[in-house]
């Protein structure tokens, strides 16, 4: 990268998603019509060629109605898909809150999660065993610890999973909507600690569909509508074309 301060840069990214057009009974009848190139996919494009830079440091939002393909650019940004086309370059460390309970088994208890989760975001057990009480003291779960996470409800499973992802100060934080099913104490707490990386230099990506939210915490944003790129500007002048869209 030429400016030593992005740290995220996607270059004309496009992602394509074949969607089955057919209903197919099972294995057998799919490997026949492969076979026999009767398959027929209707291709859809969530991302139809989107670029931005995003600086150290930065709080850049991304606003868009639903389906106009934010959780996929978070993603794409994430690395967790590839791009059909175009080119995504990240520097440093990413933590990811994306999809709520990926990484988690519902079927294992608060405890083993903390556990599993971790070391799926490379962590040590040592370090997990040092961090332990603190995870659990931030998302105040400490009487549910031994609860299958079945068991626990959305905002539960989102306290565990900002507290684990970011008990390392990652360089790049990435949360879609996580903080919206928190209740209004815990929100109140995961902005804090956003805040506190903030000033520690993480550079944060946002979705959510609190334009009070965006406004109040980002510096940028992009407007996204159908995959396309609407503005990326400064966050006020995007909340205005996005509120006079509505
Ligand atoms: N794995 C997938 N396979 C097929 N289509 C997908 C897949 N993931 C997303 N899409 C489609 O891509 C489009 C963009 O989805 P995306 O989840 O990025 O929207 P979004 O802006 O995050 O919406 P929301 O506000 O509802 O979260 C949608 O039309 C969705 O149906
Ligand atoms: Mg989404």
């Amino acid at each position: 990268m030429r400016n030593k301060d992005v740290l995220v840069k996607v270059e004309n990214v496009k992602i394509k998603f074949n969607l089955g057009k057919e209903n197919i009974a099972g294995i057998k009848e799919y490997l026949i019509k492969l076979i026999r190139k009767e398959l027929f996919f209707q291709e859809f494009w969530a991302l139809k060629g989107v670029s931005l830079e995003i600086r150290k440091g930065e709080v850049f939002g991304i606003l868009g109605f639903n389906g106009a393909g934010k959780s996929t650019l978070l993603k794409v940004i994430a690395g967790v898909l590839k791009p059909t086309e175009g080119k995504v370059i990240t520097k440093g460390k990413i933590a990811p809150l994306i999809e709520l309970g990926a990484g988690f088994d519902m079927e294992l208890t608060a405890r083993e999660n903390i556990y599993l989760n971790g070391a799926i975001l490379g962590h040590s057990k040592r370090f997990l065993d040092e961090k332990f009480n603190e995870i659990v003291e931030f998302a105040e779960l400490q009487e549910f610890l031994d609860v299958p996470l079945k068991n626990y409800s959305s905002g539960m499973v989102a306290r565990i999973a900002f507290a684990i992802a970011t008990i390392v100060d990652p360089d790049i934080l990435i949360v879609d909507e996580i903080l919206s099913v928190g209740d209004y104490k815990f929100q109140e707490k995961c902005k804090q600690k956003i805040e506190k990386m903030m000033k520690n230099g993480v550079t944060i990506i946002m979705v959510s569909h609190s334009i009070e939210q965006i406004k109040e915490m980002c510096t940028r944003a992009i407007l996204l509508d159908h995959g396309n790129k609407v503005i990326l500007d400064e966050v006020l002048e995007v909340v205005k074309i996005y509120e006079d869209r509505k």
